[in-house]
C-alpha cells in the first residue's frame, strides 16, 4: 500500500522569520496525519525550518539542487549543503525550473542521479502545458519526461522516487485538472513504469498531483487508485489550507 504524501512548495515566498512561523503552524496542526508531510522552503530558511521541524513528523524538502558535489557554479547548492542542514526530499524538474532556467530532462537526469547518490530523496515534476494538451500530446509529453529523468537509473533507485504530475496549465491558476484526467495520467504514468521496469518497482512508486490542490478539491483527487498525495504550491502557504488537504 501506497502512503500518501503531500509536500508544500512555498516557491519563492516566506522571509526566514516567515517561514519559521509557517512551519511551526504546519507541525502544530498536521500531527497525527496520515500521510507523510513534507514542507520545501527556499534555500535561505532551510535551515531555520530544520530547527523547527526536526524530530517531528514533517520532513524538509529543497526545491532545487545542482548535480554537481563542489566548485565554480555561482549561485548553486549542492546536495551535501542540503543533507547539512536536514534535508530529505528535493523537488526536480519544476514547470517554472523547466520554462524560466533552462531546466531540461536531461539536467533533471544529472539532478535525479546526485540527488540519489547523496542518500536524498527526489520528488520528479512531469506534466504537460495547455497547447500540448490541447495538441493531443499530453502522452507524449509526460512520457519523455518521465523517461528523460529514469534515464540510466536502476529499479533499486526508483523505487526511491516521488513523481509530481503536475498539468501546466493548473499550475497557480486555480484551474485544477478533473480527477478523471489526474487519473488518466497518474495512470498512464503507472503503465509506462511497468514498462520501463516491472510491476512490482511501478506499484510502490507514489505518483502526486499538482496544480491547483486545494482543501476542497483534493478528498475526490486523493481518492482515485493512481493519485498517491499532492504537490501544492498555493494552498501550502497557509497552515489551515494546508491541513485541509492533509487531513483530505
Ligand atoms: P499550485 O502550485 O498549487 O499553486 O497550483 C503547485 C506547484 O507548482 O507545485
Amino acid at each position: 500500500m501506497r502512503k500518501n504524501i503531500i509536500a508544500g512548495n512555498w516557491k519563492m515566498n516566506k522571509t526566514v522569520p516567515e517561514a519559521v512561523e509557517l512551519a511551526k503552524a504546519v507541525v502544530a496542526i498536521t500531527k497525527g496525519a496520515d500521510a507523510d508531510v513534507v514542507v520545501c522552503p527556499t534555500f535561505v530558511c532551510l535551515s531555520a525550518v530544520n530547527d523547527v521541524v526536526k524530530g517531528t513528523h514533517v520532513a524538509l524538502g529543497a526545491q532545487d539542487v545542482h548535480w554537481e558535489k563542489s566548485g565554480a557554479f555561482t549561485g548553486k547548492v549542492s546536495c551535501d549543503m542540503l543533507k547539512s542542514v536536514g534535508v530529505k526530499y528535493v523537488i526536480l524538474g519544476h514547470s517554472e525550473q523547466r520554462t524560466y532556467f533552462g531546466e531540461t530532462n536531461d539536467t533533471v537526469n544529472k539532478k535525479v542521479k546526485a540527488v540519489l547518490a547523496a542518500g536524498l530523496l527526489p520528488i520528479i515534476c512531469v506534466g504537460e502545458t495547455l497547447a500540448e494538451r490541447e495538441g493531443n500530446i499530453t502522452e507524449k509529453v509526460v512520457e519523455d519526461h518521465v523517461r528523460g529523468a529514469y534515464k540510466d537509473l536502476s529499479a533499486a533507485d526508483a523505487v526511491k522516487t516521488v513523481i509530481a504530475y503536475e498539468p501546466v496549465w493548473a499550475i497557480g491558476t486555480g484551474k485544477v485538472a478533473s480527477p478523471e484526467q489526474a487519473q488518466d495520467v497518474h495512470a498512464f504514468i503507472r503503465k509506462l513504469l511497468v514498462k520501463m521496469y516491472d510491476e512490482p518497482t511501478s506499484s510502490v512508486i507514489r505518483i502526486q498531483y499538482g496544480g491547483s490542490m486545494k482543501a476542497d478539491n483534493a478528498k475526490e483527487l486523493l481518492g482515485k487508485p493512481d493519485i498517491d498525495g499532492g504537490l501544492i504550491g498555493g494552498a501550502a502557504l497557509k497552515a489551515e489550507d494546508f491541513n485541509g488537504i492533509v487531513r483530505a
